[in-house]
């Protein structure tokens, strides 16, 4: 029949005029013999008003007992509220002509939408009328994750992240940079470590890849000189923490270096202003909705992305009185610590460190021309905690497959990568992203797994 109009676009603009919409039932309540079913599509919401004067007593009757969540077809006219309306995302309201069911919910459910789109402030504030009203639990929402993700944060939150990839894709090509789609079915650890799935391979022992590492460097080697990725990344992580997943997206980059190893972080320091500042202009109704529900400020960053080296992030916290090892690694602990007193002096949660002592980088990394205790390397930073680690590589074959040795890799299981150098290899670098961190952090989620759709813990593989 007629075209569908999208809940979003009723608006007081059409008052007046007959519209067909499609959604779900968020919640039916009969005052006198009016119906007030609101209606939700993709976390909008709009008030349709069923009267018995108008569709007879049988609609009344089967408008009554549709379930939540059952997904319906309306007819009706657009129209202005009696009173201003609150509970709903629009300011119109539908005087329903007909309804029909296109596929009904069971009555009971295990998560209510309602419920879950609450946000702390709503919970707190139902508690002062007697009644307070539950707080859905973590491991309910992800066992019911289709029903979660019909919440206005969640369906926002992936709308973030798509244009997160985006842009990342928009500003690469930009550059000049050739999208790659590198093998995840991979003989050996692409990052060394324990954390590597390990699988048989037809009779051969095989690993899903941990990055796109291995194979982007080989890419360099094949001539394509700038690459990128955006793929699943795969780890075996043990520890069960707010910010680790065993699935992950990774948006990797490898380029060739002209000058110096600079030049990568000159591009990360380009790069993610560009994204920062499309969400803001792509997405301010999302960032609402997530607001509304985890209330968090804009991210504050320079237009000139600030660089510190690792020694130098080393001294702030020695003079704020942190213990930490000059050659160790920033546990998550003193990286948020090194967030906070950045942002006191340099006014930003948006930074990198760089220079990394070569013992805490993997077998790859170009140790520093000057002091071979330290690295070509970096991390980046959002809010004080890790989205990014780059570097400059290793491009001699005889010094690849040393330090390989050295971080006890079976370089067996990698010689078809060592090998790629022998045939000559310019001088190059790159960086690995994780989508879900740069989604969390943006929004200042306190959990990677709300920006993970059907997210992979330690513990978790369904649904
Ligand atoms: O620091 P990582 O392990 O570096 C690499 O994979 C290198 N190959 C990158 C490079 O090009 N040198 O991982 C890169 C990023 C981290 O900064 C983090 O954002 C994310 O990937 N990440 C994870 N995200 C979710 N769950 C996990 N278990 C993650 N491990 C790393």
């Amino acid at each position: 029949g007629k075209e569908l109009t999208d809940v979003s676009n009723l608006v007081e603009e059409i008052v007046g005029s007959e519209v067909s919409i499609r959604g779900r039932v968020h919640k039916n309540r009969l005052v006198g013999t009016k119906l007030f079913v609101i209606l939700r599509e993709s976390g909008f919401t709009v008030q349709c008003v069923v009267e018995e004067t108008r569709v007879g007593a049988n609609m009344i009757k089967f408008v009554k007992q549709l379930s939540r969540e059952s997904v319906v077809e309306l007819i009706g006219v657009v129209s202005h509220p009696k009173k201003p309306l609150t509970g709903t995302t629009q300011q119109v309201e539908i005087h329903v002509r007909k309804m029909y069911c296109l596929s009904r919910s069971l009555p009971n459910l295990p998560l209510v939408v309602e419920d879950a789109a609450r946000s702390e402030s709503d919970i707190e504030k139902s508690g002062k009328d007697g009644k307070q009203a539950a707080r859905v639990l973590q491991d309910t929402r992800l066992n019911n994750r289709v029903l979660d993700i019909r919440t206005p944060a969640n369906q926002a939150i992936f709308r973030i992240q798509c244009q997160v990839q985006i842009a990342f894709r928009e500003f690469l090509l930009s550059k000049g940079f050739l999208e790659i789609h590198t093998p995840k079915l991979i003989a050996g650890s692409s990052e060394g470590g324990s954390a590597v799935f390990r699988l048989d391979y037809k009779g051969q022992p095989a690993c899903l890849a941990q990055s796109p590492q291995l194979h982007k460097q080989m890419a360099i080697c094949g001539d394509m000189r700038r690459v990128f990725e955006v793929g699943p990344v795969f780890r075996a992580e043990d520890s069960f923490t707010h910010r680790h997943l065993c699935e992950f997206v990774g948006l990797d980059v490898e380029m060739e270096i002209r000058m110096h190893y600079s030049e990568i972080m000159d591009l990360v320091g380009e790069l993610f202003p560009f994204i920062f500042t499309k969400i803001e202009e792509r997405c301010p109704k999302e960032l609402e909705s997530v607001r509304k529900q985890y209330p968090f400020q804009s991210l504050k960053f320079l237009p000139q992305t600030l660089r510190l080296t690792f020694a130098e992030g080393i001294q702030m916290l020695k003079e704020a009185g942190e213990e930490v090892d000059p050659l160790g690694d920033l546990n998550t602990e003193s990286e948020r610590k090194l967030g906070q007193l950045v942002l006191e002096k340099y006014k930003t949660e948006f930074y990198m460190l760089h220079r990394y002592p070569s013992a805490v980088r993997p077998f790859y990394t170009m140790p520093y021309e000057n002091d071979s205790n330290y690295s070509n390397s970096f991390d980046v930073f959002i809010r004080g905690e890790e989205i990014m680690s780059g570097a400059q590589r290793i491009h001699d074959p005889e010094l690849l497959e040393k330090r390989a040795r050295e971080c006890g890799i079976d370089v067996k299981t990698i010689s078809t990568y060592i090998d790629a150098f022998r045939y000559g290899a310019p001088p190059h670098g790159g960086f690995g992203v994780g989508l879900e961190r740069v989604v969390m952090l943006l929004c200042a989620l306190n959990n990677i797994r709300k920006t993970s759709l059907f997210p992979r813990d330690s513990q978790r593989l369904t649904p």
